[in-house]
C-alpha cells in the first residue's frame, strides 16, 4: 500500500471513528435493545449493530473493493486476508457498555493481503483514541507512545488477565497461574480486549492474557503493539491465525519471555 493511499483511508477511518463514538456517547442514556447470543451474557445490543451498520455504509460507499470483517455479522464472509481487510469490533466490551456506560471501545484493524497497516481503538466514553500506522510509532491522541521498557521484569509488572484463569481450566495448570499473579505485583480485568491492548501498547500493562479472542478484538491492538516493540503470540509462544479464534498474549517482551518460559509452557495441559 503506497503511502498516499493510506493516508487517505487514515483520515477516513479516524473521522468515522470519531463519529461513531460522538454517537454512541450522545445516546447513551436512552433506551437500547439488549439480546443474547451464545449464552445469557453473551450480549449484543442495537447499538452494536447500528454501529456495525455506520461503517458498512461508509465502507463500502467511500471503498467498494474493500472489505469488513466484523463481529455482529453484516460484513463480508472471509477466507483469506487478500486485498484491504477492515477488522472492526463495533462495540468491544458490550458487557460494560450495557452494565457500566464505560470501559468500552471500537476497534478498527485494517490490513492489506495479510499486514496490519493502521490500527485505531477509540475508548468512547473518555474521547481517548490510540491510532498507529505500519512503521510511524503508536499514539494515544497527539502523544506518541514510547518504545517499551525492555528492563521490566514481572515482579514489577501488572498484568492484564481474569478470574478464568485461576479456575480449573481446559488450558493451563491454574497453580502456574496463581503463581504467575503472585510473582507480579498486580492484576487487572478491564474488560475490553481492545482496551487492554491499547494499555499494553501504553506500557500501562506489562502483559494481558486471554483464553479465547476473535480477530475483530485484537485486529487493531496487535498493530498498536507492535509499534512500540511488544510481542502478541497465542499462549504457547506461536503467532496468531488473523481468520480464527485464538488464546492470545501480548506482552512487553522480555516479560512475555518470563511469563511463557517460567509459567505457561510448564502450567500448558
Ligand atoms: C469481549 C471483550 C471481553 C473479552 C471477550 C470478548 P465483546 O468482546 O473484549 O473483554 O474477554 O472475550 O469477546 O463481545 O464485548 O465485543
Ligand atoms: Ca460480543
Ligand atoms: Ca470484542
Ligand atoms: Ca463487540
Amino acid at each position: 500500500m503506497d503511502s498516499a493511499t493510506r493516508e487517505n483511508i487514515y483520515l477516513a477511518a479516524k473521522k468515522w471513528i470519531l463519529e461513531a463514538g460522538k454517537q454512541i456517547r450522545e445516546n447513551i442514556d436512552k433506551p437500547i435493545e439488549v439480546g443474547s447470543k451464545t449464552n445469557p451474557n453473551d450480549l449484543v445490543t442495537s447499538m452494536d449493530k447500528n454501529t456495525e451498520k455506520y461503517f458498512l455504509e461508509k465502507i463500502k460507499t467511500n471503498y467498494p473493493n474493500h472489505f469488513l470483517l466484523s463481529e455482529e455479522g453484516f460484513g463480508d464472509v472471509l477466507h483469506t486476508l487478500d486485498g484491504i481487510v477492515w477488522i472492526i469490533d463495533p462495540i468491544d466490551g458490550t458487557m460494560n457498555f450495557v452494565q457500566q456506560k464505560r470501559n468500552f471501545a471500537i476497534s478498527i484493524g485494517i490490513y492489506h493481503d495479510g499486514i496490519g497497516e493502521i490500527g485505531l481503538i477509540y475508548n468512547v466514553m473518555e474521547d481517548v483514541l490510540y491510532h498507529a500506522k505500519r512503521g510511524e510509532g503508536a499514539y494515544k491522541d497527539e502523544y506518541k507512545l514510547p518504545p517499551l521498557n525492555t528492563n521490566m521484569v514481572l515482579e514489577e509488572s501488572v498484568i492484564g488477565l481474569n478470574h478464568l484463569w485461576l479456575c480449573e481450566n481446559k488450558l493451563v495448570d491454574e497453580k502456574y497461574m496463581q503463581k504467575l499473579i503472585k510473582t507480579a505485583r498486580g492484576s487487572r480485568t478491564y474488560g475490553s480486549a481492545a482496551l487492554e491492548l491499547a494499555f499494553v501498547a501504553e506500557g500501562i500493562l506489562e502483559g494481558y492474557l486471554t483464553m479465547g479472542l476473535s480477530p475483530w478484538d485484537f485486529a487493531a491492538g496487535m498493530i498498536l503493539i507492535e509499534e512500540v516493540g511488544g510481542i502478541t503470540t497465542n499462549i504457547d509462544g506461536g503467532s496468531i491465525d488473523m481468520l480464527q479464534r485464538n488464546s492470545v498474549f501480548a506482552g512487553n517482551p522480555t516479560v512475555h519471555k518470563q511469563i511463557i518460559t517460567n509459567f505457561l509452557s510448564k502450567g500448558r495441559k
